[in-house]
C-alpha cells in the first residue's frame, strides 16, 4: 500500500524536501534579498523550529507513504546547530522497500570545509552546492556578501576529498548579473567527476522582484555552453528527475540544466516540503502549509498524523509552473507565496 500513494494527478510520494533553519549566512539576491531579510527581520525563535525529535518521527511516517530520498535544505542547513545529530537519526531509518534512504544536504558551502567530515561520518549521503559564479565580483553580486569564491571551493573539495559525492553544483543564472560566468564554470567543472546544474531564475516567494526578461532560458544556456564545448542529451537517472541532462561530446562528463520555467516539470513532481516550523508544503508556489506541529505536540498518534500527511497528497493538484507557463510568464494567483529560505529550495 505504501508503494501506491497517489496525488489527483497520478504523481506518487517520492521525495521530501525538510528545511532545517530559516536562516543563512549569505543574501542571494534571488532568496533572501537584504532589504527585506535584514535586523528587522524576525526569524523563527528557537521553540518554533521542529526538534530533531520531531523530524525524526515525522520522517518514519513520510517513509511509510514511499518517501525514498530526504534532502535537507535551509536557509543555510550548516547553520542549524548539532545537524550532524539528524542526520545520524536519519541515517538509521530504512525505506518502505527496505533500501538505505538516501541523504542529501544542500549547501552554500561557506561552513562545508569544516564540516565535511563529520557529515560524512554521521551518515550523509550526498551534498549539492549552490555556487553562481566563479568571479568573487559575480559570486558576490549574487550572494550579497563578501565571502570569497575560494571558501566555496574549498568545501567542495573536502567533500570530494570525504567521499560525499557525486556532488552537484546548482548555479542559478540571473540576466545581465551572471550570465558570463556559464561558460567559465562548465570549463571550471568539466573533467572534475561534479555535476553541474544550471538553473533558470525563478518566481518563488514574494520579495524577489522576478520578471520573466530576467530569465536566461536552459536553452540559451545549453547554446552558450554548446559553442565551445559540444554537448548531447542522455536519458534521466531517474523518472520525476528535475534537471535534463547532457554530456560533453568529448567525454569530460555531464552537466544539466533546471528549467523551470522554460521546460516545467510538474507532471512529474514526487516533492513533498516540510518547512522550517512543521508546516507541510505540496509545492514550492504554495501560499498555504499543513501544520504538523499542533498535532505532534499535542500528542496525536502516529495513525492520526499519517492519515493527515496521506490525506494531503492525495488531494493535492499543483501544477503551478505549468499554469504560469500557460500564462505566458505571468502567474496565475496573486497569492503571497511562501519564501524560499524557509521553504527549503
Ligand atoms: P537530485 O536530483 O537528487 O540531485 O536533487 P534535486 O535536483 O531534486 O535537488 P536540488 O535541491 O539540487 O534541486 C535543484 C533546484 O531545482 C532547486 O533548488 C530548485 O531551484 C529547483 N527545484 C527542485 N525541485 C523543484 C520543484 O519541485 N519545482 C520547481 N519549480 N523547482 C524545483
Ligand atoms: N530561482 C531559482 N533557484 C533558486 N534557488 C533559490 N532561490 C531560487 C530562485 N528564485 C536555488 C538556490 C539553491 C537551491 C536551494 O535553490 O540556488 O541551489
Ligand atoms: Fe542562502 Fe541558499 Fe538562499 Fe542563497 S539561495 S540566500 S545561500 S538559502
Ligand atoms: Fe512541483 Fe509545484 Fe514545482 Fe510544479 S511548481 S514541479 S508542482 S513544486
Amino acid at each position: 500500500l505504501s508503494d501506491t500513494l497517489l496525488d489527483s494527478l497520478q504523481r506518487p510520494l517520492r521525495d521530501l524536501r525538510i528545511s532545517v533553519t530559516d536562516r543563512c549566512n549569505l543574501r542571494c539576491t534571488y532568496c533572501m534579498p537584504r532589504e527585506v531579510f535584514d535586523q528587522s527581520h524576525s526569524f523563527l525563535p528557537r521553540t518554533e523550529l521542529l526538534t530533531f525529535e520531531e523530524i525524526e518521527r515525522l520522517a518514519r511516517l513520510f517513509i511509510r507513504l514511499g518517501v525514498r530520498k530526504i534532502r535537507l535544505t535551509g536557509g543555510e542547513p550548516l547553520l542549524r546547530r548539532g545537524i550532524e545529530q539528524l542526520i545520524e537519526r536519519l541515517a538509521r531509518l530504512q525505506t518502505a522497500t527496505g533500501e538505505p534512504l538516501e541523504i542529501a544536504l544542500t549547501t552554500n558551502a561557506v561552513l562545508l570545509a569544516r564540516k565535511a567530515q563529520g557529515l560524512k561520518d554521521a551518515g550523509l549521503s550526498r551534498v549539492t552546492v549552490s555556487l553562481d559564479g566563479l568571479s568573487d565580483a559575480a559570486f558576490r553580486r549574487m550572494s550579497d556578501s563578501e565571502v570569497d569564491v575560494a571558501t566555496v571551493l574549498a568545501g567542495i573539495d573536502a567533500a570530494q576529498a570525504v567521499g560525499l559525492g557525486p556532488i552537484k553544483v546548482n548555479m542559478v543564472v540571473r540576466r545581465g548579473v551572471n550570465e558570463h560566468e556559464i561558460v567559465p564554470m562548465a570549463e571550471r567543472f568539466r573533467h572534475s567527476g561534479i555535476v553541474l546544474r544550471y538553473i533558470e531564475f525563478m518566481d518563488v516567494g514574494s520579495t524577489n522582484g522576478w520578471r520573466m526578461d530576467d530569465v536566461v532560458t536552459a536553452s540559451e544556456i545549453l547554446h552558450q555552453i554548446a559553442e565551445h564545448f559540444p554537448l548531447e542529451p542522455i536519458d534521466p537517472n531517474y523518472s520525476g528527475e528535475v534537471a535534463a541532462r547532457w554530456r560533453y561530446a568529448d567525454g569530460a562528463g555531464e552537466v544539466g540544466v533546471i528549467a523551470s520555467v522554460s521546460q516545467t516539470f510538474c507532471h512529474e513532481c514526487t516533492r513533498l516540503r516540510l518547512a522550517t516550523d512543521g508546516k507541510l508544503y505540496t509545492c514550492l508556489f504554495a501560499g498555504e502549509g499543513l501544520d504538523l506541529r499542533a498535532p505532534l505536540r499535542q500528542g496525536e498518534s502516529d495513525r492520526v498524523l499519517t492519515n493527515l500527511i496521506a490525506d494531503r497528497w492525495e488531494r493535492r493538484t499543483d501544477r503551478y509552473s505549468q499554469l504560469r507557463h500557460a500564462a505566458a510568464g505571468q502567474p496565475e494567483h496573486p497569492v503571497k507565496k511562501v519564501e524560499m529560505s524557509y521553504i527549503g529550495g
